[in-house]
């Protein structure tokens, strides 16, 4: 076993290595050669995660909890002292002596429980509470108490403190640390609740995994940039779940009988009751699901969790999202468009052809996007002159934008570090960053340097009171030469392709490559989807030739040389942040925190440790970028922003993508869980790499791919260098697909745009699981393999290959709710909780309105600009009880604070449908018609305020039930929404 002074040694040797393994390799955008930072660099200790770990000390058993003593009670709650009530057991660093506990009822749905250790003085200097200034507290209202609260807190010393947190109206116990210890060191917090059995967690991001949690799961929370593996820690950190329990209620004497959602019947009658719990902690965690017991377990920081009380999902996300982490920004309308990039559009022209392919094939396009393609050998805000000229860019996008597109460039979060030797080097972005000191730093005061793309890099340091200018005054610089619409934030977990400070000492190398890219001899990708060797069998044949003798030749020449590290021990009052006691099961290789980031004892210009911190880089970043873009545009557009790491709370600010998915098919599953699960989390503007991002897709899972992410609110296509192409337009069954998809994605965007004016002003959420939407059944509890857009929109999407079928449920019909096929607009006949076997070939989304919705409409276009441009069509859909409502919000479609706006809401009745507007906003397109489904009799005559509509505009169909009354143009010449109108027949 080597010793870790053994380890810490070894990155600050590799600059020798460098030197004696020089070697050229592919670069897309290289002027001249390049140097490749050995894989050797990349290879941290190798540590075994605590969890795996059969040696590791169970701190329950060996802790020795605390006793509370010194209750102050108020009228919002109490507080405590907590002290430790035995010997310390030290098990993963310094147990803290004393502790304070605030009880704090905030609100009637909303309680607050704080244990922060005592004093913070010279033995525990370094302990860092996250800052409000970046994640700001709840706060208390005015009016909060105890007596309002939704909630009632107990606590016992018996065996040690423990407490419980019960809904009053239930009686129900949502949070329960009994039969526990809890365990408080400057490494280590651990609390533990018990949970009914066969419970239903949702949230605890960012993870690729099923939508309803597992119930033997660990989930890491630590930022990191990998390939989306399953249940490992990926790019963002949101340490919040909502918890949902169903009931059977007995109304004779008001009690509730818990139901399992495997035990429950879609045609009976439940009541479901549901809580989020958030802990507002920033450190390195991990979650432990087991079978009736959730763990908690941080690298430090405090506990501070906040409980919202619901009752239903939609209650306790806005809860959330309105006392603690901010409503999400508004979106342009035109982000609704459609989205294509590709790593490896090589030049503006290629851009261009990729445009005029769309219009040549008339499919929609809205953004064209462009990777770090663009870049002078990488670096940000500086384009390749060759490629990328500032002066073919302005042509580009003048066009572009003349033809109602936009453009979005890739930012990444690293600064390339010139050679200081070389002066035709210099890079002024760097310098700017330089002169005002702004990047993160090694512990000695010098500058921390990693590597990514573009070779040594710097960091901007989010705690330097001048990064956030210093980040808006270079896309300033840059925007008045490349005019784009928005910014797409990567590899901001913050990636870094080396252990430690690998470029200290060694900048002469620059510039070297971060890695080796895909599409380079020996990184040759010849991945394809699942069912690719049934349906493409000599294609997939010599695929698997070429990877295994790739594989063979690789394998004879790499050889990597693994050290492990032995347990690190805690010493008391020091902390330990490249290696702490505990080993968070960190998915990168070996578990290292320092694998594939910034490595934790990075110190920031406020003193504070990368370890602290480390997984709010992405989410301030974010925040610098939006008040970037405010500048850019002199705050007369909405910034739009797609970053890769988020925080709870970046919502305010940006989108998420879903990173580096798969072209395959279980990826593709996957992707709907993870947009639910970032609707939990008030990100609401969220898609994945349509068609998948690594490795080569195929039509097939193109085809299905992109007619999914037609119905998901940020619906983009990007894929991987080298990679085969995978635009839509590339297979015949593909574009008529995506056109397919499209024409109902076009239809409802002003009803998408409506859920997301909604989810800024409310927080209430765009894409929803069908057992928040239907909260009494139990049985949709763990359903992911369909979903809802609004209340109004189910999709059930086939996500397997070789079938032409796919199996949905139908929500709510055994209580009268009806659902309406798209295509045929006629109600389905399903059975409650019958998994229906729907027919769904190639190139058809299974698409169904929901009775009771009507969905405000306009024509499919090329560009939201035309599509906004043309007239409106109603599509009312009729419950079992004969009504229908819904609503529409019209601005212009991009200021922040809009001069006129307009609502209108619409009802429909057996017989009418009325609309009734208010605001300002002047729409001018006329109403062309509406539908009406669930209609039972051939009306006799159609009136529109009065005034008959021609018959010959009128269709009936009784077999459908469906009434079509078109030529209301003429009607509504002042515009669809100028006057309120009833249409009676
Ligand atoms: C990683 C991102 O996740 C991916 O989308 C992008 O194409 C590459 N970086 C290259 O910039």
């Amino acid at each position: 076993m080597v010793g870790l002074t053994h380890l810490l040694a070894k990155a600050w040797l590799l600059p020798l290595v460098y030197g004696a393994s020089q070697s050229v390799i592919y670069s897309t955008s290289a002027a001249r050669p390049q140097f490749t930072i050995p894989a050797s660099a990349e290879t941290g200790a190798q540590l075994i995660a605590n969890i795996d770990d059969p040696q590791a000390v169970n701190a329950q058993s060996v802790c020795p909890g605390y006793k509370a003593s010194n209750v102050q009670r108020s009228s919002r709650g109490f507080t405590a002292d907590l002290n430790l009530a035995g010997e310390p057991c030290n098990a993963y660093g310094t147990d803290v002596d004393s502790l304070t506990l605030t009880v704090e009822y905030q609100d009637s749905d909303r309680l607050n429980i704080q244990i922060l250790p005592t004093y913070i003085d010279a033995s525990n200097a370094s302990w860092y509470l996250l800052s409000e200034s970046i994640v700001p507290r709840p706060q208390a209202s005015l009016n909060a108490s105890v007596s309002q609260s939704d909630f009632q807190v107990s606590w016992s010393n018996e065996p040690s403190f423990n407490f419980k947190v019960i809904r009053k109206a239930t009686g129900d116990v949502l949070f329960d640390t009994e039969g526990s210890v809890l365990v408080y060191e400057d490494q280590f917090i651990e609390f533990v609740t018990a949970l009914p059995e066969e419970y239903n967690l949702y949230g605890l991001g960012e993870h690729i995994t099923q939508l309803r949690l597992l119930r033997d799961a660990t989930l890491t929370m630590w930022a990191s940039d990998d390939g989306t593996p399953i249940d490992g820690n990926i790019y963002g950190q949101h340490p919040f779940y909502l918890d949902t329990r169903y009931f059977k209620a007995n109304e004779k004497n008001g009690t509730y009988t818990p139901v399992k959602s495997s035990e429950a019947n879609a045609s009976q009658e439940y009541v479901s009751y549901s809580h989020g719990v958030f802990l507002r902690n920033s450190h390195g965690l991990e979650v432990l699901l087991r079978s009736q017991n959730l763990t908690w377990r941080t690298l430090g920081g405090g506990i501070d969790l906040t409980f919202y009380s619901g009752p239903t999902q939609a209650d306790v996300t806005k809860q959330y999202q309105l006392s603690t982490v901010g409503l999400p920004t508004m979106q342009a309308y035109h982000t609704l468009g459609f989205h294509q990039c590709r790593w490896g559009y090589t030049n503006w022209s290629e851009l261009a052809d990729v445009v005029s392919t769309f219009e040549k094939f008339e499919i929609p396009l809205e953004y064209i996007w462009s990777d770090i393609d663009y870049m002078l050998e990488y670096r940000n805000f500086e384009n390749d002159p060759n490629r990328f000229s500032y002066s073919e860019g302005e042509e580009f996008l003048s066009q572009l934008h003349d033809s109602g597109r936009h453009y979005v460039p890739i930012v990444d979060a690293a600064i390339y570090i010139p050679d200081p030797n070389n002066a035709s080097d210099a890079y002024e972005t760097y310098s700017r960053g330089a002169a005002e000191d702004i990047f993160l730093k090694n512990p000695d005061g010098s500058l921390y340097i990693g590597a990514v793309w573009p070779g040594y890099t710097v960091f901007p340091d989010w705690h330097h009171p001048k990064a956030v200018d210093y980040w808006t005054n270079e896309l300033v610089i840059w925007s008045k030469k490349v005019a784009f619409d928005g910014i797409w934030c990567d590899m901001n977990e913050v990636s870094s392709f080396c252990i430690g400070s690998c470029g200290s000492g060694n900048l002469s190398l620059n510039p070297v490559s971060g890695t080796t890219l895909p599409g380079a001899p020996g990184n040759i990708i010849f991945d394809y989807p699942e069912a690719f060797n049934i349906t493409n069998a000599t294609e997939a044949a010599s695929a698997s030739a070429g990877a295994a003798s790739q594989a063979a030749a690789t394998a004879t020449t790499t050889s990597t040389s693994v050290s492990y590290l032995s347990r690190t021990e805690p010493t008391p009052g020091v902390r330990n942040v490249e290696y702490p006691p505990y080993v968070i099961n960190n998915v990168q290789d070996g578990h290292d925190l320092s694998a594939h980031a910034v490595t934790p004892n990075a110190t920031h210009a406020d003193g504070v440790q990368e370890y602290d911190v480390h997984s709010l880089f992405g989410h301030q970043e974010l925040n610098a970028t939006y008040q970037a873009l405010l500048e850019v545009w002199s705050g007369q557009r909405r910034p739009f922003i797609i970053g890769r790491s988020t925080f709870a709370g970046s919502g305010k600010w940006a989108g998420h993508w879903g990173g580096d998915n798969y072209s395959k098919w279980w990826s593709m599953y996957f992707s709907i869980s993870q947009a639910l699960s970032f609707s939990l989390f008030g990100i609401p503007m969220f898609g994945s790499d349509s068609c998948g991002f690594t490795g080569n897709t195929d039509e097939e899972l193109c085809n299905r791919w992109m007619q999914l992410s037609a119905f998901f609110p940020f619906y983009r296509n990007h894929n991987e260098l080298s990679t085969i192409p995978q635009e839509p337009y590339r297979w015949a069954s593909v574009i008529d697909a995506t056109k397919s998809a499209m024409k109902i994605r076009y239809a409802i965007l002003p009803y998408f745009y409506t859920l997301f004016d909604l989810a800024h002003t409310t927080g209430s959420i765009v894409l929803r699981a069908l057992a928040w939407e239907f909260p009494n059944d139990p049985t949709l509890a763990a359903i992911d393999t369909q979903f809802l857009v609004g209340p109004s929109i189910m999709v059930i999407p086939v996500l397997e290959p070789l079938v032409d079928t796919v199996k949905g449920v139908f929500p709510g019909v055994g209580h009268g709710e009806v659902w309406y096929d798209w295509y045929t607009q006629t109600a389905v006949d399903a059975k409650p909780g019958v998994n229906t076997t729907i027919s769904a070939p190639l190139g058809h989304i299974p698409v169904y309105v929901r009775g009771g919705s009507i969905l405000p409409m306009q024509e499919p276009a090329l560009t939201t600009r035309d599509a906004r441009k043309t007239p409106w069509a109603l599509l009312a859909a009729l419950g079992s009880n004969e009504t229908a409502a819904g609503q529409v919000y019209i601005d212009d479609g991009q200021s922040i604070y809009p001069s006129a706006t307009l609502h209108v809401d619409f009802t429909a009745s057996r017989s009418r449908v009325q609309a009734s507007a208010r605001g300002t906003w002047k729409e001018r397109n006329p109403l062309a018609n509406v539908t009406v489904l669930g209609v039972d009799a051939q009306p006799s005559a159609v009136t529109l305020n009065g005034q008959e509509v021609s018959s010959e505009s009128v269709s009936y169909n009784s077999t459908s039930q469906v009434l079509f009354v078109g030529g209301l143009q003429n009607l509504t010449r002042g515009g669809a929404w100028a006057e309120n109108w009833v249409l009676e027949w």
